[in-house]
């Protein structure tokens, strides 16, 4: 694929509209939710993770950060871009940020439709099925531990 690009972006972000359209047209008109305008994007915590073919915004993640845990949300590719790597470049480098942060534990609500895209990558599920979310469809929590380094000592 040409010129493709991960990057972590601020909320303030002008791509940040791109991300919006992303997220509505990959993960709720799909399911006749209504469009929303608000995002809470700007929550403590989160930082935001795009993917980028040719300039164009196609793939998106989050991470919130709380205490020492951070979860991933909204992880969506463009429909035309799917089966090409970009939703697993996506989580490498959420899990590589998060270890980079010293965080000990990643973890997300996944639709049931794309829990064996999360565990090839190494995500585990920890919990049954139930409703999540504005479309209300089915979800289990998965979880990826995180190794982060040891000090070195006399470094
Ligand atoms: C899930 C999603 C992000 C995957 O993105 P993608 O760019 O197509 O994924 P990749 O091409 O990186 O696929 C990585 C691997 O996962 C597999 N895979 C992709 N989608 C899958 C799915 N729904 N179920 C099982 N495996 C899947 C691919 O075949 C590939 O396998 P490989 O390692 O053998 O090559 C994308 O399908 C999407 O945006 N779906 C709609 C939004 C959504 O449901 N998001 C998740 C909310 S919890």
């Amino acid at each position: 694929m040409s010129d493709m690009a991960f990057e972590w972006i601020e909320t303030s972000d002008p791509r940040m509209a791109e991300v919006s359209e992303l997220r509505y047209v990959t993960l709720f008109e799909p399911f006749g939710v209504p469009r929303c305008e608000t995002w809470n994007d700007d929550i403590p915590g989160i930082h935001h993770l795009i993917v980028t073919v040719d300039g164009r915004v196609s793939g998106y993640a989050c991470l919130i950060v709380a205490g020492e845990s951070g979860q991933v949300r909204q992880v969506c590719v463009l429909p035309a871009l799917r089966g090409a790597g970009l939703g697993r470049g996506l989580m490498t480098e959420v899990v590589a940020h998060a270890q980079r942060l010293g965080l000990s534990l990643a973890w997300l609500n996944a639709r049931t439709t794309v829990e064996d895209f999360y565990r090839r990558l190494g995500w585990v599920t920890t919990s049954g099925e139930f409703p999540f979310g504005r479309t209300g469809v089915p979800h289990v929590r998965m979880e990826h531990p995180l190794h982060t380094q040891p000090a070195k000592s006399g470094a």
